[in-house]
């Protein structure tokens, strides 16, 4: 390891303005050893890699023949590597940076105090590109830099390389840019301001606002710490973030669960003229220290001013531990019977439903297997789609589970008996998760919201956004019924300019969107397949298409999909780091998140292997909706 060489700046010298110290590398990684750094785990090895090791893909844009690279027996091993102390003497640290884009998992950090005062992670790229921090707040502190590989899964490994302490950073340094404003952020999907979040709770509507709880955890951009994070709107796209409404206690970490509103106050919580809100969510003992060796069970909160502010009720837990990790509690009115009945996730593929008559002591009315579906179970009734609610007989009850797959079925208040046996899916994307539906949504609509579990956002202070809200119909076919998908209508409230054309004839290489280029966009087009072997979108480089002889809709995931009839109706809504296609009105949709490259903010209409007839194609520009943090302002 050369600590010092002699690396020159090339200054232009005026007398009168002081010249920049030259640079100090602190490693250039081209010894055979680490020198004085400590390595811990097995990512690492005896001393630096030289380029890209067995198994990976090709390495790029390291100096020299040495680097740090944690792909050291593939992506599953994890440690550290930490430098010996060393004095922030410059304005600037710089250094190469590659490898996966797992923020605080394969990552680098600046220790000051043994604080981490910065972090950065790669991009999912085998190539390592450069990256500064302004360190003038630290200026003749000392400090150590550490590499960091605690991820096991794809992309889990990084690579560093040339980190050194400049005046004169080559590329500027990451600036602090206004939250919601990031490169990757989200503009019209649901995000917490900072940090991470995960399966939405608690949905609820009521007087006006649309309230949504979400697991967050408040101290970092990974899961942990959980507690409820709060926000609301009016309409479901424009959202203020509020203060935490269900925050850690003795019982344990707050995990997922659902909100009502007590219209009867059959839980006795009223106090004052407005309703009472009910949240009953998961208390998850043994996952922090003061919950240390309890177990895993479901309390009650309520609201008596319209859903501010929150107060666990006093004699909590209102459902012992049953079994395992039991959770996910989520609650519906069963109008007939007059009760309420809470649909609960027990173990493995187990579930559970209870009832109750005041949301506070509950009876177990059955227990359900349901193979390849786990977690977060939501149950709720349903109007077939096109028929009056004017027979009891014709409420169709659905049940889902955390991946979005579903029952559809009879439910006496006792007993739920499935038409099927196997749980159908309608999103078979890669991210889409712990789905829930508000309760007392206006004008009987029934409004999903999932979590777009998996996506990656690197370098970003929040981590994870929610899919945008969809509305479910529950439509009779040939295949018996099926639940539809559609984003809620409300996504008009974004539109933009509007490019529209009809009619037309495609051939391979054809492309009428040329011209336009953006982020944000509501597209729905309409295709006749003439000859053509594949043919759909490509937004930003990723391609949202379908193969007539496969009968597979691909778009980030595939589907399955038989066009009947010819005609594929395609509608794909596109955000910053987000994708999500819907297939003949919902039969089939596929959410995914995606990294797109920055320079490239083209659309394409395309048509490969022969032609096809593009019978309408609307191109609608959304607008960001910008969002207020209440708690900061
Ligand atoms: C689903 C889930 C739930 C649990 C929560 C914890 O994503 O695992 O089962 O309540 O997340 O954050």
């Amino acid at each position: 390891m050369r600590p010092f060489p002699p690396l020159l700046l090339v200054i232009v010298s005026l007398p009168t303005v002081a010249r920049a110290a030259d640079d100090v590398v602190i490693a250039d990684f081209e010894s055979p050893d680490y020198g004085g750094w400590v390595a811990t785990g097995d990512a690492f090895g005896a001393g630096p890699a030289r380029g890209a090791l067995p198994g990976q893909m090709a390495v790029s844009g390291y100096l020299g023949r040495g680097l740090v690279n944690t792909y050291l027996n593939g992506d599953k091993s994890t440690g550290t590597l930490t430098s010996p102390p060393f004095d922030l003497s410059r304005d600037y640290l710089t250094f190469l940076i590659g490898g996966g884009a797992h923020a605080g998992r394969t990552c680098v950090e600046l220790l000051v105090d043994d604080r981490t005062v910065r972090t950065a992670a790669g991009e999912d790229n085998e190539h390592l590109a450069p990256f500064t921090w302004d360190v003038r707040e630290f200026k003749g502190k000392q400090a150590r830099f550490r590499v960091v590989d605690q991820e096991t899964g794809g992309w889990g490994h990084v690579n560093v390389d040339q980190i050194t302490l400049t005046d004169a950073p080559a590329t500027p340094p990451a600036v602090e840019v206004p939250l919601y404003q990031e490169a990757y952020r989200p503009q019209f999907h649901f995000t917490a301001a900072r940090n991470w979040l995960n399966d939405p709770n608690g949905l609820v509507f009521y007087k006006g606002e649309y309230h949504l709880f979400f697991q967050h955890n408040p101290k970092g951009v990974n899961w942990g710490n959980m507690t409820w994070g709060h926000a609301v709107s009016s309409d479901l796209v424009h959202w203020r973030q509020r203060d935490h409404a269900l925050i850690p206690d003795a019982l344990g970490t707050m995990f997922s669960g659902s909100a009502v509103v007590d219209w009867d106050n059959t839980s006795g919580l009223q106090s004052g003229d407005e309703k009472p809100l009910v949240a009953i969510y998961t208390a998850a003992g043994g996952t922090s220290d003061e919950s240390k060796g309890k177990p895993f069970t479901q309390c009650l909160a309520y609201s008596t001013d319209a859903g501010h502010t929150w107060t666990k009720y006093a004699r909590n837990p209102v459902l012992p531990h049953v079994r395992g990790e039991n959770r996910d509690p989520k609650i519906a009115w069963h109008a007939p019977s007059k009760r309420w009945v809470m649909a609960l996730y027990l173990d493995k593929d187990d579930f559970a439903f209870y009832a109750s008559a005041d949301l506070k002591k509950w009876e177990q009315l059955q227990t359900m297997t349901v193979p390849g579906c786990s977690e977060c179970p939501d149950f709720f009734p349903m109007i077939v789609d096109g028929e009056k609610a004017d027979d009891a007989a014709k409420v169709k009850w659905v049940w889902t589970a955390a991946n979005g797959r579903y029952l559809v079925g009879e439910f006496d208040g006792t007993r739920f008996t499935p038409e099927s046996r196997d749980a159908r899916q309608v999103d078979f994307g890669n991210n889409y998760y712990a789905v829930q539906t508000y309760s007392d949504a206006p004008d009987g609509r029934r409004i999903q919201v999932g979590w777009m579990r998996g996506g990656r956002y690197p370098r970003m202070p929040f981590n994870q956004q929610m899919a945008f809200p969809r509305e479910l119909r529950l439509k009779r076919t040939d295949d018996g019924l099926r639940l539809f998908n559609t984003p809620v209508r409300e996504i008009g409230l974004l539109r933009g300019k509007q490019h529209d054309w009809s009619n037309l004839a495609l051939a391979p290489g054809d492309n009428p969107l040329s011209d336009l280029r953006g982020e944000l966009f509501d597209v729905e087009a309409e295709f006749e397949p003439a000859g053509a072997r594949a043919f759909g979108l490509e937004i930003r480089g990723e391609r949202i298409a379908y193969s007539p002889a496969d009968h597979r809709l691909t778009a980030l995931g595939s589907a399955p999909l038989d066009a009947k009839g010819g005609t594929l109706r395609l509608r794909v809504l596109v955000d910053r780091t987000s994708l999500e296609a819907f297939a003949q009105d919902g039969e089939v949709c596929l959410s995914g998140c995606f990294l797109p490259p920055a320079n490239n903010k083209q659309l394409r209409v395309f048509a490969e292997g022969g032609n096809v007839r593009v019978r309408s194609l609307r191109v609608t520009e959304l607008t960001p909706a910008l969002r207020v943090l209440e708690t900061e302002r």
